[in-house]
């Protein structure tokens, strides 16, 4: 190998690693970036006041033996930069309805499940991980089943989301899933819940990973 080959080569070599295509084109994003999670609305139905218990198991309120009515799920996952980075003491909040599709709200109309806690909130550790016990949403008038979800923490803009449930046929017509232009975005909220008996009989789980685009971080 020629002295001007061996050079062309090592040129060649940093421009891939550096993330410049040929030509001296930057990459949109470098190769290892994540699906920036899109925004969704946060809806009318954020609690207007916090309920006294709002830790992450939403299924017991209180001190009560009673458990709210629904399909017990566990949804776990991850708050992540776009560069994979985890983002630990992010403090993530949840809201959704009961089983028979009825918020905690005054605009609600009719009183929702006094065993369900209808929110819940936790704070991500050092891996940036986070988990709730909750319950399978459910669908509403003109929504398909979704659990809202919002992120705060230093450093980046507070982002609101939803996540859905794999294989409800109401994805396909939901206005707020499909008003996700972004294949890719779209797919990132649609979470696949399988049965999990090794965590708690007849429940559910689902992992939610979330991640903070870099408008939100100002990046
Ligand atoms: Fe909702």
């Amino acid at each position: 190998m020629t002295r001007g080959n061996r050079q062309a080569n090592h040129s060649r070599r940093w421009l891939l690693r550096s993330g410049l295509a040929a030509g001296g084109a930057m990459l949109a994003r470098p190769a290892f970036a994540l699906t920036p999670s899109p925004r969704q609305t946060a809806g009318p139905f954020y609690p207007d006041r916090l309920p006294l218990d709002s830790d992450n198991d939403l299924v017991i309120v209180g001190a009560s033996n009673a458990r709210a009515g629904g399909v017990l799920t566990h949804v776990f996952g991850r708050v992540l930069a776009e560069d994979g980075r985890p983002v630990p003491g992010a403090r993530v909040e949840i809201w959704q309805c009961d089983a028979f599709g009825r918020y905690h709200h005054p605009r609600a109309g009719s009183a929702a499940d006094p065993n369900f806690q209808g929110y819940g909130q936790t704070t991500t550790v050092t891996d940036g991980a986070y988990r709730f016990r909750t319950i399978r949403p459910v669908a509403y008038p003109g929504r398909a089943p979704h659990i809202h979800f919002a992120v705060s923490g230093p450093g980046f803009a507070r982002l609101v989301t939803q996540m859905y449930v794999a294989g409800e046929a109401r994805n396909e017509t939901d206005w707020l899933l499909r008003a996700v232009r972004d294949e890719a975005q779209r797919r990132s909220l649609v979470v696949a819940l399988a049965a999990a008996p090794e965590i708690e009989p007849d429940s559910l789980t689902g992992q939610f990973d979330i991640v903070i685009g870099r408008e939100l971080s100002g990046g």
